[in-house]
């Protein structure tokens, strides 16, 4: 029998100015292929009021060729400190305390902050998808039906440091190591076809340590 998701304690996420606090948690939802997901405010430190949002979600890359594991949004105003980048680096201990081993972000074309920020935490360039008319992000009004695949492979972590306070995100997490690890083929035009990247994750808990499921909604 496949064993039960199991939130985990994300711990203190925060930066400089900012930090990542938990607002809810979403459940799996087999019958819309939704896969658990963690969702964060994006807050100036001890500030109440969100200056953006950003979610994982724990699933195979199979399972979010479309959305991706990692989603963000930085209200306006708040915009160029490279919060999004930053947030995503916050959130690679949680990901891999989950078993994955790289995540995916994807990108629509005309999104230039979206692609930079990918690139800022090192992701790179995997493949551009065409997102199918009967998903769901089509018929909830994508504006554009193409996604530019990123893959950030993840360092290992050991267990004892995994769902820390996370100050020093930044160090476990090096380019150069990222360059090396990586073998991407890349391809250049829209594919339909499921890919080999999409075997790679099970996104299973691996240290069901602490539940904390705050919301089963979807
Ligand atoms: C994507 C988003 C979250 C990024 O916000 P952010 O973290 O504040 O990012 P920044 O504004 O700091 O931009 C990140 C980088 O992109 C660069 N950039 C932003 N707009 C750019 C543009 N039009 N042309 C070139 N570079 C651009 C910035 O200069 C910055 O790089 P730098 O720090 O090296 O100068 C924000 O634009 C947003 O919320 N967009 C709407 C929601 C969205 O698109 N979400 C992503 C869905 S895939």
């Amino acid at each position: 029998m496949k064993t039960p998701f199991t939130f985990l304690r994300p711990g203190k996420l925060v930066d400089i100015d900012f930090e990542l606090v938990l607002t809810r948690t979403v459940e799996a939802d087999p019958t819309k292929h939704h896969v658990p997901m963690y969702e964060f405010d994006i807050r100036h430190t001890g500030q109440l009021v969100a200056i953006g949002k950003i979610r994982l979600r724990i699933g195979s890359a199979r399972a979010l060729r479309y959305p991706g594991h990692i989603g963000y949004e930085v209200r306006q105003r708040f915009r160029g400190h490279r919060y999004a980048a930053k947030g995503c680096q916050l959130l690679l201990r949680l990901a891999y305390a989950h078993s994955l081993r790289a995540v995916w972000l994807t990108v629509d074309p005309a999104n230039i902050p979206s692609h930079k920020t990918c690139q800022i935490i090192g992701a790179k360039y995997g493949e551009t998808v065409r997102i199918p008319h009967d998903h769901e992000m089509y018929r909830g009004g994508a504006r554009c039906t193409l996604r530019r695949r990123y893959r950030l492979q993840l360092r290992e972590m050991p267990p004892d440091q995994t769902l820390q306070p996370t100050a020093q995100t930044a160090s476990f997490f090096s380019m150069s190591t990222l360059a090396s690890v990586l073998a991407l083929r890349a391809i250049p035009h829209a594919s339909s076809d499921r890919h080999h990247l999409d075997d790679e994750n099970t996104g299973q808990a691996a240290t069901p340590l602490r539940l904390r499921s705050r919301s089963t909604g979807a």
